[in-house]
């Protein structure tokens, strides 16, 4: 009876130093509006432990409460832990400039991946940002072009096997595309997922994303020490255990091919011609070449690379593909395009025609506008900051910006902001406010590398499809799309993009 009596008073003592500590956080979080779904002690962690649709539906709703609200910003708890949700660009600049330490949530990313740049904690990220950076130059990344367009033309190939009067998912065949192209541009490694889609590369990746994603929203898988006692842990380990594998042998390879192509070539100098080099190539040559780079770091960087880029190209190939196939009007203005540029030729696509594909960038630009992969970005408060709207946000908080809900405004994207309108992004109605009510690519210092090899990926393979293929799908009834999302660590479409196909009269596809 003492032992209880004494453990009970341990635990009242023990919570009132926590909240004497935490006070400043209490007080200042008062000041901002809650959801409605709020729960004492649990705060919102029942509205994120349903399903994937489900967690994302409720995010995209905090969005737009948050838009409704006085200074763009909802907050709420889940469990102990306090995150404020944000859509006003103003705020959200300083946020994205200020705070670039990433929210705790991504040690189970950092914990597969490592301190790659995409999840790095700040103090490894300032290092590996720098090193990556001159990688991503135009000129460089415009030399890919050769490579991308081989692996679109594999689509419209494999394409080319469907009977017309058959559906068919084109997510899937967009994602392996990604996939493929990504890892030959970072490392020469040849997936073929477009090819062998039940690849084990494909089926470790996928089944990694989504045990991280269910940890993310099941807080009973957070302790780590917890976490070992689930299967998950078990069937994580050992996928990692595969990527890594996989990834470690291409370094080792392709470190040995450079020694020896260095020692033909007997240079005296230390300059690397970029023509034909891989990313994987560029890195090493980049952090100092044999004294540079370790292995595992080599390692970190291209799983983060491949991640951060191979996900969000299918992705946003396949919503773009959605919307086109709902607007056939929209769709045939992006045929009627790249018939201009080809006329009756069936050569294959160029650097040069991707810069002349204006209105297709138009209608990428506007399906990335309403579904963004990374609708949320989590970064974490280290020390208290004041934003230019005056709201006071105290040490400790996660910030979720909502790139959702900037996107979805209508303070800066008008009445009409759930329309689904290319030409909003024609030079002359384009007059964007703020940079960041249009950030598909986040803003500040920790702002995608990727978005250039990203525009450019996308236009080869949309354009590749379109000029060869006319895809039928249920045409939308009004101009707001409806698609159904779920959340996997980014945002996918639900029921795919099914559509049917039907060739084009100059239908370029190899015989
Ligand atoms: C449509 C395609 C893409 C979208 C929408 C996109 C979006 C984003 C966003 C929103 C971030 C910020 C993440 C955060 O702060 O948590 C980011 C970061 C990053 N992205 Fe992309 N990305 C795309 C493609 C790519 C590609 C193709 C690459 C590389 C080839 C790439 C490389 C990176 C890297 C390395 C970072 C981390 C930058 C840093 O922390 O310094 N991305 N991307």
């Amino acid at each position: 009876m003492i032992l209880f009596v004494l453990l009970i008073v341990a635990l009242v003592f023990w919570t009132a130093q926590f909240r004497f500590r935490r006070r400043r956080l209490y007080e200042l979080a008062s000041r901002v509006p809650r959801s409605k779904h709020t729960l004492p002690v649990i705060g919102i962690a029942h509205k994120l432990s349903g399903n994937t649709e489900d967690i994302l539906t409720y995010m995209k709703q905090f969005s737009y409460e948050a838009i409704k609200s006085d200074n763009g910003v909802m907050a709420d708890w889940l469990n102990h832990l306090l995150y404020y949700v944000m859509v006003n660009p103003v705020d959200l600049e300083m946020v994205l400039r200020t705070c670039l330490e990433k929210d705790d949530v991504h040690r189970f990313m950092r914990q597969n991946l490592g301190n790659g740049v995409l999840f790095a904690t700040v103090p490894f990220w300032r290092r590996r940002r720098k090193i990556l950076l001159p990688a991503f130059k135009t000129k460089i990344i415009e030399g890919f072009t050769d490579i991308l367009v081989e692996h679109s033309e594999r689509i419209t190939e494999k394409l080319g096997t469907v009977c017309e009067s058959e559906s068919v998912d084109l997510w899937p065949i967009v994602t392996a595309y990604s996939v493929d192209s990504v890892s030959d541009t970072m490392s020469g490694a040849k997936i073929n997922a477009q090819m062998d889609p039940s690849s084990p590369f494909m089926a470790c990746l996928e089944d990694s994303l989504n045990l991280v994603c269910e940890r993310l929203f099941h807080l009973w898988l957070h302790p780590d020490w917890l976490f070992r006692f689930f299967p998950q842990y078990t069937k994580q380990k050992k996928c990692m255990q595969f990527i890594y594998g996989y990834t470690d042998e291409i370094i080792r390879k392709r470190r040995d091919d450079l020694k020896t192509e260095k020692q033909a070539e007997s240079k005296t100098n230390n300059e690397l011609d970029y023509k034909g080099k891989t990313f994987l190539d560029l890195l090493i040559h980049l952090s100092g070449g044999e004294k540079g780079y370790t292995d595992i770091e080599l390692r970190e960087e291209i799983l983060s690379l491949n991640l951060a880029g191979a996900d969000t190209i299918g992705i946003s190939i396949g919503f773009s593909l959605i919307l086109l196939a709902k607007y056939p009007d929209i769709q045939e203005k992006v045929y009627k395009e790249i018939e201009e540029i080809f006329g009756g030729s069936s050569r294959p696509l160029t650097r040069e025609d991707l810069h002349k594909l204006y209105y297709l960038e138009r209608v990428v630009k506007e399906s990335l506008r309403l579904f963004p992969p990374a609708p949320f970005l989590l970064r974490k408060v280290e020390t208290e900051i004041t934003l230019p709207s005056g709201l006071i946000v105290p040490k400790g908080v996660g910030i979720v910006a909502s790139i959702f809900g900037a996107h979805r405004d209508p303070k800066y994207w008008g009445p009409d902001a759930e329309h689904f309108d290319p030409d909003r992004f024609l030079p002359e109605r384009y007059t964007l406010q703020h940079a960041c009510s249009y950030m598909p690519f986040s803003n500040g210092p920790r702002n995608c590398v990727g978005s250039l090899y990203a525009m450019m990926s996308m236009k080869s393979a949309i354009a590749t499809i379109i000029r060869n293929f006319k895809i039928i799908g249920e045409p939308e009834k009004g101009p707001i799309p409806s698609i159904r999302t779920k959340m996997i660590v980014t945002m996918n479409a639900i029921e795919g993009c099914c559509v049917k196909l039907e060739k084009r009269k100059l239908c370029s596809i190899k015989a």
